[in-house]
């Protein structure tokens, strides 16, 4: 093993196998990484679901060069910087109306545990203090801390971890191959799994119930599409039986389906939305949570010295993340990226990766705006190992995908063009008939 690498103990990575062939990015600019040998990789999964303007953009990064020489860190506990107040004012603008008021955060995970805080802390200060239950899906992805992971169905984020947070439970999530396989956009079949919170209600009471956590898109499961009109009787449900709606936008957030928020985009809209990555570009970590007013406003009584929900983050509004979030917005408010994941391009690329369809092993494709989910059949008894080793290949050949399980996730920058896609489908192909 190369000394150099040994130190670091990368995350989410198959560590021995990164040393024995290392995989490093030294630059990157709009579409594309460069090795540090110059070799050219096309970024076909905006880094990690979250360089949505494309790598480098002069505005952001002038906006953190210029942040950095003026206000380095400014305290976010009873002091506040002026970027940070002009950038929420300019987010929730961008967030269906109800949803007007802005925590920061991170992460994505963070704004996770924020989000389900706020939502048990809620009940109790309206006095309802016994909603202490939350329920998550399973295959969901809420980040990796331990509300997240709690909430969260991927087992393998789970198993090692003990017993996690009490009094969390999971409806059923919707894959269903058997009625669904090569969907377009939304599936047809599954609106009837959201009454499985039904199942959950008769099992607890709704009295015990604080919020329930879905992503309007699972990423990180495998993209997984929700079904026509499942969202809707999701909303329907928790407003009947006064349980608050989460919404995990963390990648479907900032135009990853062709409108600004999933919530805009199926036209139901939460109690709270956990947003990262694409709010920064990816450029500074930052996360943050959207809040119904009616929500925010329960926890401002009593004397107005005291503090209102103790919670928060040494790096809350960080000023580099709040000026290099300022700057993405501008990139994308001037290139209209926030929508050009709808219409003639998601259409171009929609029909580019369910050409897939009949390519060895692909036993499913699924998209939505610029979001790509080809499935591939396990190899048996190894789970996961054929994807990765079409990873693998597409890699060496200068495209870089990204694969969970035996999906791969196709999650491009915004900017993408029809010659892109081409490259990166066709190289997926080229991949999946060499694979084994
Ligand atoms: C839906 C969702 N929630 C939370 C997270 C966690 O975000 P982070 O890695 O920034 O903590 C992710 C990351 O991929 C995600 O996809």
């Amino acid at each position: 093993m190369d000394q150099d690498l040994d130190a670091y103990w990368m995350p989410f990575t198959a560590n021995r196998q990164f040393k024995k062939s290392p995989r490093l990015l030294a630059r990157a600019e709009g579409m594309h990484f460069w090795t540090p040998e110059g070799r050219q990789v096309l970024d076909g999964v905006a880094g990690l679901w979250c360089v949505n303007a494309g790598h480098a953009r002069p505005r952001i990064v002038e906006a953190i060069r210029q942040q950095a020489g003026e206000l380095d860190y400014a305290p976010p506990f009873q002091m506040g910087h002026p970027k940070a107040f002009e950038l929420a004012e300019r987010l929730v603008k961008l967030t269906p109306a109800e949803l007007n008021k802005v925590f920061y955060t991170n992460s994505g995970s963070e704004s996770v545990e924020t989000a389900l805080k706020m939502a048990l802390a809620y009940h109790r200060v309206r006095g309802e203090g016994q909603r202490t239950r939350l329920i998550g899906r399973e295959r969901g992805y809420h980040g990796v801390n331990f509300g997240g992971i709690s909430v969260g169905g991927m087992v393998a984020n789970r198993k090692m971890f003990g017993t996690l947070l009490a009094g969390v439970d999971h409806i059923r999530h919707t894959h269903d191959l058997q009625r669904n396989a090569f969907s377009r956009e939304q599936p047809a079949h599954g609106a009837e799994l959201a009454d499985d919170l039904e199942r959950l209600i008769a099992l607890h009471d709704a009295s015990t119930i604080a919020a329930v956590i879905v992503e309007p898109v699972a990423g990180s499961t495998g993209v997984l599409i929700p079904p026509q009109g499942y969202l809707q009787r999701l909303r329907e449900i928790c407003d009947r039986h006064g349980i608050l709606l989460i919404f995990d936008e963390v990648i479907t957030g900032f135009g990853r389906l062709g409108s600004p928020f999933a919530a805009e985009h199926f036209g139901v809209t939460p109690d709270l939305m956990t947003v990262a990555k694409g709010i920064t570009n990816g450029a500074v970590p930052m996360g943050a949570v959207f809040v119904r007013q009616a929500v925010h406003d329960a926890f401002m009584n009593g004397p107005e010295h005291l503090i209102e929900f103790f919670h928060g983050y040494t790096y809350s509004a960080h000023p580099l993340a709040c000026a290099a979030a300022l700057g993405t917005l501008d990139t994308y408010e001037e290139e209209g990226l926030l929508t050009r994941g709808r219409g003639e391009l998601a259409r171009y690329f929609a029909d580019a990766v369910h050409a897939l369809k009949g390519q060895p092993h692909v036993i499913d494709v699924r998209n939505i705006g610029l979001v790509g989910g080809i499935e591939l059949a396990p190899l048996p008894g190894e789970p996961g190992k054929r994807a990765f080793s079409v990873f693998l290949d597409c890699w060496e050949r200068g495209v870089l995908i990204r694969t969970t399980g035996d999906t791969i996730a196709l999650s491009p920058p915004l900017i993408i063009e029809k010659s892109h896609i081409d490259q990166i489908v066709g190289t997926v192909a080229d991949a999946l008939k060499r694979a084994a």
